[in-house]
This record gives C-alpha cells, structure tokens and sequence, in this order.
C-alpha cells in the first residue's frame, strides 16, 4: 500500500458560510466556531467542525494551532491586471486618460517574456501575502503576458483565470491586435491553458472602445465555440466613457447593448465595474445570471461613481468584489471590503462585516462560477484558505479587545487591516 496523502488539522477560529447572508438572517447563513478545526488532505478540506470533535478523530494528523486566530476561505479577487501592478497609485486622471497617461505605456512591456515573469510573480507574492488565493486577472494583448501568467500560479498551485487583453482600436501603435489575430491567439492560448491543473482560461475583450465591431464578433464566435470559458470585459464605468461608447456603436440601445449584440452576454459573463446601469441593462444581466464585479477602491480612486451595491443585491444579481489592481489603490481584499463599506455607507446601506467576508469569498467564487470549488470552508472545497489576526496591530488590538461578539472582534481588521493581518495563507493544501 502507498502512504496516505498527509493530513493536517488547522485550529483556531473558523468561519463558513450555510448561505448567503444578503438573503438570510446571520444566525443560519453564517457558522462560527471559537475552538474550530480544519482538516486538509491533500489538496483538499476534508472536514471542517469544532476541535472537540476532529481532533480524537484524527489522532496522528500534523497540528497547527493558530490560537485565536480566524481561519476562513482565502480571498477571491474577481477583476484584477496584473500588469499594472508597478503603475499603482498614479496620481490626478480619470479613466481614459489614465489609461493613456500610466496604462498602456506600462502594458507595452509586455512584450517581453521576462518582464511579464518578473511581474506576475511580484503580483502572486503581493497578493497572496494579502491572503488573496485565486484572482481572475486581464493579460495584456501579447501572449507571452498569459503564459507568463499561467506559468507563474502553476508553479505556486493556484487556481486563477486569466486571458490575453484584446484590442484593435483606440490604443498605441505596438498595443493592438486585430480581429483575426486576437481569435487565433486568444483559441491557441485557450488550448493551451484551460484547464490545465488549477488554470482557466478567460476570452477578454477590453472594452468596447478598443475593440471594433468586427473584433467583438470574432470573440463572441470564440465563445460560442468555448461556452466553458469565462468572458471578462468592463462595463459602465465612468460617465464620459459611456458617451464615448454610444458614439462609437450608434446602434447600441445601450453599452451592455455593444456586448449582447455580439454575442459577448452570458451566464459565464464578467462585467467590470456597472456603475452607471439602465434599468434594461439590469434586467438582462439578471436574466442571463451573469457576474457583476463591484472594485471600491478604483471606484474612488479614478473617480468613477458609487456602486448600487444594494439594489444589485435585491435584484438578485451575482455580484462578485475586486480589486481592480492598477486603477483600484490597493492589493487588498480587506482594503477593499473597506472601500465597499465606505461606499454603502455613502448609499446609507451600512454592509455587515459577514456581506463583505461573503462577497470576498463566496460572492467572487459565485461570480466565477467556481463556488463549488472554492470561497468557503467546507467539506469538500479546495484548500485555499486565509488565517487572520484578529489583533495585528496596536490600533487593532485596542478596538478588538472591546468586542462584544465576533462580528465586532473581525470589523476592525476588515476596515483597518493590511497584509500584518494575514497570520498564514494556504493554497492547495500547503502552507504558502
Ligand atoms: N476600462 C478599460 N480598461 C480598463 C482598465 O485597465 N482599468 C479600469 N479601471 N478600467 C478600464
Ligand atoms: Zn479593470
């Protein structure tokens, strides 16, 4: 007989989701234990319950005892580009000519294969030193960037999407593709890539400004070709861009429109940001279930408007929550959950500290159709997972040792934590 693959029994805190906390009261969408466990086996959360019950079970399991510390599902970032990772934090523009200004001189080095290593693998180690395990990130249109990609969370065992950026329009000399080429690169690298271990390929028009009509018809004639992929694009950002886009499609009724027409709207759909949103605009991405992806700190950053958090979620929309690195001000999950609170606050619909937890695992992992892999600590789910300190700092620990309650104990690290919050990551069942 072989050896077993090792088990390790995690002790802590821990905390799962039994459903979604936006339609269901606290005390049976969420399960807190003081004194939990988390059994791993392989890469895998074989058993999750108190610490009482696992630990006589699994008698010769390697124990990792993180005392108070709350071990939950790693963090899920749903719209992120790792090639702006070295331009984060440019200072004074709004969307278009930030883009010009900052993004895409920086995506033109991504022509070379080691430049793009270099950089996805500083993004993978900022991130997951954030407690962010599996992010669905833009490449940019060399396909050198997607490999790089691929090959860098492959090595580390990560499960993330990715695709090469698309545009043949509205961009620099030497950061343009065309109709034809960005099929044929984007089929090869899909065939390359998707579902290849823990990877996932994503067909990922930019916008609608830099993509003609002929390209978004090629992409969406790759989609229908690949309905397993996820699509990621953006949507509704800023109001000028809008503008920009119903002069650039004058047969568009709206900007999800530019989309549709082309076959670009789907249930495995991704749409960046969806601000500013009609009414007929809503009612077709709730129709088709697709993922609304909700980045706070980009939001505010470049200016762009105030997320309808609230009345997405009472419409039942499948909203995911991102950073956006380079537009979004932070590496963070926690910085953003912050953010999203900010803005509902600024909508006076106070979020509870279990919503932003929920839409930073589950909400993302729901939005990525990968929730019955991971974004919960569950039997059965993927071993990603995040342990947080609860007390990481001064400022932290004063306001803590006040809770009257867990949700109290964890809203001073969501709103003030950084990566010192993160006390252990574990991705695929090893220590990251
Ligand atoms: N819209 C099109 N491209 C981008 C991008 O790179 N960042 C943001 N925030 N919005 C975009
Ligand atoms: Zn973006």
């Amino acid at each position: 007989a072989g050896t077993p693959p090792q088990t390790t029994l995690l002790l802590g805190q821990t905390l799962s989701f039994e459903a979604n906390p936006f339609d269901e009261p606290l005390e049976t969408a969420v399960r807190h234990e003081t004194s939990g466990a988390v059994l791993i086996r392989g890469g895998v959360i074989a058993a999750v319950g108190s610490a009482d019950t696992l630990r006589p079970l699994h008698p010769t399991a390697r124990v990792i005892d993180y005392g108070k510390g709350l071990i939950m599902a790693g963090f899920v970032d749903a719209h992120v580009h790792y090639p702006q990772t070295a331009i984060i934090a440019s200072w004074g523009k709004r969307l278009i000519d930030w883009l010009n200004s900052y993004t895409f001189p920086e995506e033109m080095r991504f022509a070379s294969k080691t430049y793009a290593s270099e950089i996805a693998n500083r993004y993978l180690d900022l991130t997951t030193a954030h407690g962010t395990t599996t992010v669905a990130s833009y490449c940019t249109i060399h396909p050198v960037s997607v490999d790089a990609f691929f090959e860098a969370a492959q090595a580390r065992g990560q499960r993330v999407v990715a695709g090469k950026t698309c545009m043949d329009r509205n961009a620099p000399d030497g950061l343009q593709d065309t109709a034809q080429t960005a099929y044929d690169q984007s089929k090869q690298l899909l065939s390359n890539w998707h579902g290849v271990d823990r990877l996932d390929y994503a067909i990922t028009p930019r916008f609608s400004p830099t993509s003609t009509p002929e390209q978004l018809e090629a992409v969406g004639a790759l989609w229908r070709e690949h309905p397993d992929c996820l699509m990621q694009t953006h949507l509704s950002e800023q109001t000028d861009e809008i503008d920009w886009v119903l002069g650039l499609f004058p047969d568009a009724r709206d900007y999800l429109d530019t989309y549709e027409k082309f076959g670009l709207l789907g249930a495995r759909g991704l749409y960046g940001h969806a601000i500013h949103l009609t009414d007929r605009e809503k009612a077709r991405l709730a129709e088709y279930g697709a993922g609304i992806v909700h980045c706070p700190t980009s939001n505010t950053f470049i200016g762009s408007g105030l997320f309808d958090l609230g009345g997405l979620m009472a419409q039942g929309q499948r909203v995911g929550l991102a950073t956006d690195t380079g537009g979004g001000s932070s590496f963070s999950m926690l910085r953003t959950m912050a953010a999203a609170y900010e803005i509902g606050q600024l909508r006076h619909n106070p979020l509870h500290a279990a919503q932003l937890l929920w839409l930073a695992t589950q909400g993302s992992a729901r939005a990525l159709r990968l929730d019955d892999r991971i974004g919960n600590l569950r039997g059965g789910m993927e071993a990603d997972l995040v342990v947080l300190d609860l007390a990481s700092t001064d400022a932290i620990a004063q306001r803590s040792a006040q809770a009257k309650d867990i949700w109290e104990s964890i809203f001073p690290t969501i709103m003030m934590g950084d990566d010192r919050a993160i006390r252990a990551v574990w991705i695929n069942g090893k220590a990251a």
